[in-house]
């Protein structure tokens, strides 16, 4: 029997439509376009209007990704959503933009993994269709991360915006996803949480509100780390040579980041796909935006091997390499 691989046919993505410049932050806390731009690469980042949910941006990214990839929504099978920022705590997203998609029926759930949550949900979803339980797979990244964001907070209110992206996935004899690796150590908790939830009690640590804790430098340390080695992990798990990779498309937290794992990669930053300087880090959104960037811009063209890989709380960490 011929080897199944999942195909990605479509992307979308969507993004609120207020943008918020380093020059905006200027005027809200003490920083500087410079500072912001030289630590991060970050010169603007797209914040969701009241009301507007983390739901309202993954319906829109998955109705552009359906659409490009001529699937109708009711043909899904399968709905996986990464997300740390769902619109209520149950029913989740999925369910939630499964019924607004009119794809009622199939199967749909969350995956909370931080910003690896789109990578995360594109391994399980390449899982489903290798075994032949699934056909047509739609796989969302979609965050409004800005809603934890305390805008007091200098170290982390500057690094972050909301968005979301999309792919659907189909099964096929031509690849296709060769190879997916997930990751966790939940040893790394204390440098990177948001302590407020349920089963604790809706507490919240006094005076600080719902807000991101982050230990900046740290994180930063560990995922240059971890990133260089899963780079490796995933071109030996793929069999292939860093020389065979056409793009690198990493989660866009830190252009230093993603500098440091092209250097790994030793892949000129010509062969990076590089959006945090527009939408800063959208979480589980990052990858998939970036992706639908690349392809709708031309850059990224059929038949071209892409890396990506994304780090994030937890800590997780994820990769895929697939040809497109
Ligand atoms: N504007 C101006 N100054 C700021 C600032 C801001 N927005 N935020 C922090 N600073 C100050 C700090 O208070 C510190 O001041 P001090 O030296 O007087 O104590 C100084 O800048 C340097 O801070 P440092 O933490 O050493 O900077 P850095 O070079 O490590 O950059 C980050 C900080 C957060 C940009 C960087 O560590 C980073 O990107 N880490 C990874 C974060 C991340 O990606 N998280 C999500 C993972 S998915």
């Amino acid at each position: 029997m011929a080897q199944i691989y999942a195909r990605i046919t479509g992307t979308g993505s969507a993004l609120p439509e207020r943008v918020v410049t380093n020059a905006d932050l200027e005027k809200i806390v003490e920083t500087s376009d410079e500072w912001i731009r030289s630590r991060t690469g970050i010169q603007r980042r797209h914040i969701a209007a009241e009301g507007q949910t983390t739901g309202d941006l993954a319906t829109e990214a998955a109705e552009r990704a359906l659409e490009a990839a001529g699937v109708k929504a009711s043909e899904l099978d399968l709905i996986v959503l990464g997300t740390t920022t769902p619109d209520i705590i149950f029913p989740s997203t999925a369910c939630l933009v499964q019924h607004r998609l009119g794809a009622n029926g199939c199967a749909a759930f969350d995956v909370n993994a931080a910003c690896s949550g789109f990578v995360y949900a594109l391994g399980i979803a390449d899982k489903f269709i290798r075994s032949g339980q699934s056909k047509k797979v739609l796989v969302i990244g979609a965050e409004t991360l800005t809603r934890m964001i305390d805008w007091n907070e200098r170290e982390t209110c500057v690094l972050f915006g909301d968005g979301a992206g999309a792919v659907v996935l189909e099964a096929s004899e031509e690849p296709g996803i060769y190879a997916t690796l997930l990751h966790a150590d939940g040893g790394f908790k204390h440098l990177l949480f948001n302590p407020v939830g349920v089963s604790v009690g809706f507490k919240d640590e006094p005076n600080h509100g719902v807000r991101i804790n982050m230990s900046g430098r740290e994180v930063f340390k560990v995922a240059v780390k971890t990133l260089d080695s899963l780079v490796d992990e995933t071109l030996q798990a793929a069999g292939m040579e860093a020389s065979q990779i056409d793009w690198l498309i990493p989660h866009q937290a830190n252009l230093r980041i993603i500098e440091a794992t092209a250097k790994r990669l030793n892949m000129p930053m010509e062969q990076v796909i590089v959006t945090v300087q527009e939408h800063a880090n959208t979480s589980s959104g990052s990858v998939p935006l970036a992706l639908d960037y690349a392809v709708r811009s031309g850059q990224v063209k059929r038949g071209q091997n892409l890396l990506l890989e994304a780090f994030g709380g937890g800590f997780t960490w994820a990769s895929a390499l697939l040809r497109y």
